[in-house]
């Protein structure tokens, strides 16, 4: 298969300064090669056995009483990164027509995608090639500016003063109420995104967790985490007893995946140059559309989200990972997500199976792939074309920047047989000092620019550099020797950088 990007008209130093990038790619998200679908078909559990009444609900008592909350966040921005603010809308619809009320949903996103000037279709969000509009209804709680790191902690605990801006809906629980979480965007080991700076330490996040049970104000809760190597968050440090259960789209070495891309089948509509959707998110959200969540438990979503995520145990797909306390896995999606009555005939069978899309992008490349989309499809001489050349451009030079100064600094920290060795896992969790972590980032991006979400997948290595003692004046030093500028690029700008 030619290489989309061999057609860019570049300067040759140009050229030679994105050979890497391009040599990676093509050995990742471009070369996927398509695969026969016939035999994917989803069967309705109707068809294979009879219906079971709702009313044989063990959990049903035990909801009597408490309330259902959820907090729903995408954290990212920008029309490339649509696929997170579709997810979280279309949790939200699953949620509603569940039967929860506005007043316990909480929804963190940045609202810059319905009415993005490169929306085909204004006002309207959609979460799979054929799917209506999520967009509608889906309660503007924390967007913008307001979707940052301390907001969402606040309203997880429940604390309104500690919250700036947004709508000052927290998660006001008490004892007998069950919380869901869920949150889609980038990650890397240690840490999620945010629209906003700084990024979400998986440190802070567990020590919330923890507070949030120490406070009493819940009965269980469940967390479903889409990101690359969201693993990393929960393992080894999520410790049981604490009434939660969570599953993350990957373990902790891998990306997730993004799906129905461009290119892809089943593609998005031909006027979308974006992915609508991430693979382990429509996994469990396209499973909960159809099921009699009364009668499905979350180790049944668990066992058919990993299936449909491991795309057939291919390179395009990743391993869906359960933490916490495993045993909660045999209650009702119910309790968490209510259940649409309209579904109440549809139980969930365990040969049931949904479709796994023939591809899918790592999460990674997928601005890439926008961009190359936006590119590729501008007419020849336009402006747009050039545009979008240069949006290309500032994206690759940015990985080839990140990547070529950590190389630099593995290399003047530990010697050049032993910098690469720095990448590689050294178990878990990632670091014991995370203000170590915090601090090598900080210093890194001072000298170096923004890690950006691209950047991110270097906290094993920032990691390791803190495991192995070096101490912030050594990484100063060699980060200054590795980077004589910040480069002067929207990526590298340091709004967009870990550290406020
Ligand atoms: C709520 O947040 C405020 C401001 O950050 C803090 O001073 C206070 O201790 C917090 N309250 C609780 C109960 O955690
Ligand atoms: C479920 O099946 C029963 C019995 O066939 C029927 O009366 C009921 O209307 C169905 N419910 C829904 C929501 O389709």
């Amino acid at each position: 298969m030619k290489h989309p990007l061999e057609i860019l008209q570049l300067p040759e130093t140009m050229m030679r300064y994105i050979a890497g990038v391009v040599l990676y790619l093509t050995l990742s998200s471009f070369a996927v090669e398509s695969r026969d679908l016939a035999g994917d078909v989803i069967k309705l559990p109707s068809e294979v056995t009879e219906f079971i009444r709702g009313d044989t609900d063990t959990d049903t008592d035990d909801d009597s009483v408490g309330t259902r909350w959820a907090v729903l966040i995408a954290g990212s921005n920008g029309y490339w990164n649509y696929r997170h603010q579709a997810d979280v809308c279309h949790a939200f619809q699953i949620l509603k027509s569940g039967g929860l009320k506005d007043e316990n949903i909480i929804v963190f996103m940045y609202d810059d995608i319905a009415f993005n000037s490169e929306n085909p279709r204004p006002g309207v969000v959609i979460n799979k090639p054929h799917g209506g509009d999520v967009y509608e209804g889906v309660p503007k709680d924390y967007t913008g500016d307001d979707v940052t790191v301390g907001n969402f902690l606040a309203v997880l605990l429940g604390n309104k003063t500690a919250l700036t801006g947004g709508s000052g809906k927290v998660v006001d629980s008490g004892p007998n109420d069950r919380i869901f979480v869920y949150y889609t965007d980038h990650g890397g080991p240690g840490v999620l995104g945010m629209p906003t700076n700084p990024y979400l330490y998986a440190n802070d996040l567990i020590d919330v967790l923890k507070m949030k049970h120490a406070s009493g104000t819940y009965k269980s809760l469940v967390f479903y985490l889409e990101a690359c190597e969201s693993g990393s968050i929960f393992e080894g440090l999520l410790p049981e007893g604490l009434n939660i259960y969570a599953t993350t789209a990957s373990n902790a070495e891998e990306s997730s995946w993004g799906t129905y891309c461009p290119g892809e089948y089943p593609s998005p509509p031909p006027e979308y140059d974006t992915c609508l959707g991430d693979l382990y998110s429509v996994a469990w959200m396209e499973d909960s559309d159809i099921h009699n969540l009364r009668t499905e438990s979350l180790k049944q979503q668990y066992e058919l989200v990993k299936r449909r995520t491991s795309n057939d145990n291919s390179p395009y797909g990743s391993h869906v990972m359960q933490y916490g306390d495993i045993e909660l896995n045999k209650k009702h999606i119910f309790l968490y997500m209510g259940t649409n009555p309209s579904n109440d005939n549809y139980t969930f069978v365990e040969d049931n199976s949904l479709p796994s899309p023939s591809r899918a992008v790592n999460q990674r490349d997928a601005d890439l792939l926008h961009f190359w989309h936006k590119f590729h499809k501008a007419p020849e001489g336009s402006p747009r074309k050039f545009e979008a050349q240069k949006q290309l451009l500032d994206v690759m030079s940015h990985r080839t920047h990140i990547d070529q100064s950590m190389k630099l600094i593995g290399n003047i920290l530990f010697g050049i047989d032993n910098g690469p060795g720095m990448l590689s896992v050294r178990g878990q969790p990632l670091v014991n000092d995370w203000d170590c972590l915090k601090m090598l980032v900080r210093t890194f991006e001072t000298h170096c620019g923004s890690l950006s979400q691209y950047g991110m997948k270097y906290m094993r290595f920032i990691g390791n550099i803190c495991n192995a003692g070096i101490r912030k004046e050594q990484m100063a030093e060699a980060s200054a020797q590795a980077c004589v500028r910040i480069p002067p690029g929207s990526w590298s700008s340091l709004h967009r950088g870990f550290s406020a």
